[in-house]
């Protein structure tokens, strides 16, 4: 995109008014994972991961949408870095699909699939854009979910493996790397609720699925680290304030909970190196433990060289009598807790906007875990867009992310190290369960044709990252 001018609409930027300037350096990017935009998942040598077995499988996602071509990226990635080049971006954050570089999910390397991510890398390179690699955003390779999965202590291992075959193959020309995206996700939606992939129902088998996760990030921060001692090393979590809708002992006791399993199952072992006591104890119906051996917290605490963090909204609850919803549940041993709408606005999702939460996450990760460098490696919103005139002008999804940009500029002026935003995302793409009915793009795609229109939040972010910064509200 040439030339952008600001849109109308909320949070123009005014040459004139005083900025909200970001330090120096700050990282702005886009994000975007591998399953959700690239397609020809059957080329050159890929297998499938489960992710193509879920959506092939009937009545797992809207309408039976697969990742089958998304946004047939894998062909058109030139043009797409292009367009980042366009946009100004100083850093692409995307992930590595496992299933393309290391097909059986273990062995030797796929070459023709590690050239695909190459070329990337060296495209993103020769426009000045900082690669961020993600090693895994959701993708298991079928084979290893055949072994037993993430619930199986062999797939951190396997994990470890391909991160170490990753690093080796692109270590020299990419910094950033995240191990995971979201573990929560991978176990909880994954194996607790089977919303995600591979769609199983077992509240233990989540559990075990977290550890051995953290496990394999924690191997693989080890694997990485050795072979590429320069190596910028992290990983990506969700986050969400949970908030009691009363102050009464239940609802407080529930907020704590969710709490527990939402944020602080990753956040306690991953950076100070134990498991919460409370939740051990909220957790005793499910699970004793026994799948956590002698060692594992030492290896998953491994140090990092930065935390990323996903915000899209906060979570208010108030205690329940008995399951909130029939059938299975992400919240293991806390399944009678409800989910309260404050009826404030939401995003396409559902999901209510709650900028102040971001800030309020980035200052708790900070002040209660950590002082390394803080990415929001994620962070977005779903609108039902309409091209009138061949534009996009998308209001709602731009007063997101200016809402959201203010909240991560006060969190800087509080003290907290943060280091970059990644929206999500780049494009519309793949929303998993949701197939292609959920836009978070800042670029709009048309499914018929793979046209690319930036929207107007793209014009607006471009004159965001020119400038370093926001005009005064
Ligand atoms: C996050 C995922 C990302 C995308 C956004 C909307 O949980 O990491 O792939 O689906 O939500």
């Amino acid at each position: 995109m040439s030339n952008p001018a600001s849109p109308p609409g909320v949070g123009l930027l005014d040459e004139g008014s005083a900025a909200l300037t970001f330090p120096p350096g700050f990282l702005w990017g886009a994000a975007t994972a591998a399953y959700q935009i690239e397609g020809a998942v059957a080329e050159d040598g890929r297998t499938p991961s489960i992710w193509d077995t879920f959506s092939h499988t009937p009545g797992r996602t809207v309408a039976g949408h697969t990742g089958d071509v998304a946004c047939d990226h894998y062909h058109r990635m030139p043009a797409d870095v292009r367009l980042m080049a366009d946009l100004g971006l100083k850093s692409y954050r995307f992930s590595v699909s496992w299933s393309r570089v290391q097909p059986d999910g273990s062995g030797p390397a796929n070459q023709r699939g590690l050239d695909f991510y190459r070329r990337l890398v060296d495209e993103l390179r020769a426009y000045d854009i900082e690669p961020w690699l993600t090693l895994y955003h959701w993708d298991l390779p079928q084979p290893l979910e055949d072994a037993g999965g993430w619930p199986a202590r062999d797939t951190a291992g396997r994990f470890a493996d391909y991160a170490q075959l990753v690093g080796d193959a692109l270590g020299d020309r990419v910094n950033h790397f995240t191990t995971l995206n979201e573990p929560w996700c991978s176990a909880f939606l994954g194996y607790g609720a089977g919303v995600h992939a591979p769609g199983r129902t077992d509240g233990t088998d989540a559990v075990r699925a977290g550890h051995h996760l953290m496990l394999g990030h924690g191997l693989a921060v080890r694997a990485v680290r050795a072979s590429r001692p320069g190596a910028q090393l992290g990983v990506t979590v969700n986050l969400y304030p949970v908030t009691p809708v009363s102050d009464s002992p239940a609802d407080t006791d529930a907020a704590r909970r969710i709490d527990g399993l939402m944020n602080r199952f990753f956040l306690d072992p991953i950076l100070r190196g134990s498991y919460p006591t409370d939740l051990r104890a909220d957790l005793r119906g499910v699970t004793d433990f026994g799948h956590v051996r002698d060692g594992d917290l030492a290896i998953i605490s491994t140090p990092l060289d930065q935390v990323g963090v996903n915000y899209y909204t906060r979570h208010v609850v108030s205690a329940g009598t008995g399951p909130a919803e029939p059938g299975p549940s992400c919240w293991p041993g806390s399944e009678d807790v409800r989910f309260v709408s404050r009826g404030i606005p939401v995003t396409d999702m559902d999901w209510e906007i709650d900028a102040p939460g971001l800030l309020e996450t980035l200052q708790r990760v900070h002040r209660e875990y950590t002082d390394l460098p803080i990415y929001v490696t994620e962070n977005g919103a779903a609108f039902v867009d309409a091209v009138v005139d061949g534009r996009v002008d998308d209001a709602d999804r731009l007063a997101y992310f200016d809402a959201h940009l203010r909240a991560a500029h006060a969190a800087i002026d509080s003290g907290v190290p943060l280091k970059g935003y990644f929206a999500w995302s780049l494009l519309d793409n793949f929303e998993w369960a949701w197939g292609y009915t959920k836009r978070f793009g800042m670029v709009r795609v048309d499914y018929d044709d793979q046209a690319r229109i930036p929207k107007s939040s793209a014009r607006w972010y471009a004159e965001v990252i020119r400038r370093n910064g926001l005009a005064a509200q």
